[in-house]
């Protein structure tokens, strides 16, 4: 099956992957599960985390892995179009996972290729396997969804972490708290959606009017490459920084998350701080992968 968007991803759906991930996570021996299988990872966009854990769940898994991390050395450079390159790619593979700065690159891929899909991020639109491990480290630290106070701070209209993060709460009791520049709000159509669904939203400029009532505290990075000009990026650089201080005013058991790479926005001095949780929310992104290889190559698309 394809993970294209979160939209799409049934609650069922997400427990299941949540649960599998689960059994994937001790240091087992899985490597008869994919045994033969190919992935490709196409990354027409940078990534460390998404590319390099999708790599080593596919390992684990004992399938092996090819793809590009950059289109010099490819037909794209030559002028390949997006369709026949998966068209090619995906007559060589049991799946791709692919991420591209194109909003909707990866449902087109899905539409014509006949081994399925994974969208390891397009544009500022959508990043499903990136959203089930948040989910999965939220569960991690809290062990259920339904009434916790979620904050997600920084960059919510360019950034593609937030947005899929929060649909995919909405199947939960939660209360969701937006931290952000007017100009970097979340969509309309987004808040809409989730009011729809019984979810509490409030928007809030400044972090101090939200911190003391979070349990977590979503962290994202103002997103350079989005912007239409430098001099607009750096009208919001560095706006929300956490560090010591505005730890104090959290609660004890509040976590901070953020999907990496950080700039600014979180300092040094807080990642000694049991309650950052980045780093080992930046490790899920194995087991919960290998949970979406294991589900996505398995069934039939
Ligand atoms: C994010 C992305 O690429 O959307 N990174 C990731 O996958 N962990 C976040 C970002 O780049 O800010």
């Amino acid at each position: 099956m394809d993970f294209i968007s979160t939209r799409s991803m049934s609650k069922d759906l997400i427990e299941e992957i949540l649960k599998s991930a689960k059994r994937f996570e001790p240091k087992k021996d899985f490597s008869q599960t994919l045994r033969g299988k190919v992935l490709a990872t196409l990354f027409f966009e940078p990534s460390t985390r998404t590319q390099f854990s999708f790599q080593s769940a596919m390992e684990r898994l004992g399938g092996n892995v090819l793809g590009f991390s950059t289109i010099e050395g490819t037909s794209v450079k030559k002028g390949e179009t997006l369709v026949d390159t998966i068209r090619i790619i995906s007559g060589y593979v049991d799946a791709i996972v692919m991420r591209h700065s194109k909003e909707g690159a990866a449902k087109l891929a899905a539409d014509i290729s006949p081994v399925p899909v994974i969208n390891a991020g397009d544009g500022s639109h959508d990043h499903p396997t990136q959203t089930l491990l948040d989910l999965f480290t939220i569960k991690n630290n809290f062990k259920e969804f339904d009434g916790l106070d979620i904050g997600i701070c920084g960059d919510l209209r360019y950034g593609r972490t937030g947005r899929p993060l929060s649909i995919a709460l909405s199947n939960w009791r939660v209360k969701l708290h937006y931290i952000s520049p007017p100009q970097l709000s979340m969509d309309g159509g987004t808040i809409k959606f989730l009011r729809d669904k019984g979810v509490q939203v409030k928007e809030v400029l400044k972090m101090e009017d939200a911190i003391k009532e979070l349990d977590v505290l979503y962290m994202t990075r103002i997103q350079q490459e989005r912007f239409p000009t430098e001099e607009e990026y750096l009208k919001f650089k560095g706006v929300y920084v956490v560090d010591k201080r505005i730890m104090s005013m959290a609660k004890e058991d509040m976590i901070v998350m953020h999907p990496l790479p950080r700039v600014d926005e979180i300092a040094i001095e807080v990642d000694d701080d049991p309650r950052a949780k980045y780093f080992e929310q930046a490790r899920n992104g194995v087991p919960v992968r290998m949970a979406v290889l294991n589900r996505a190559i398995t069934d039939s698309k």
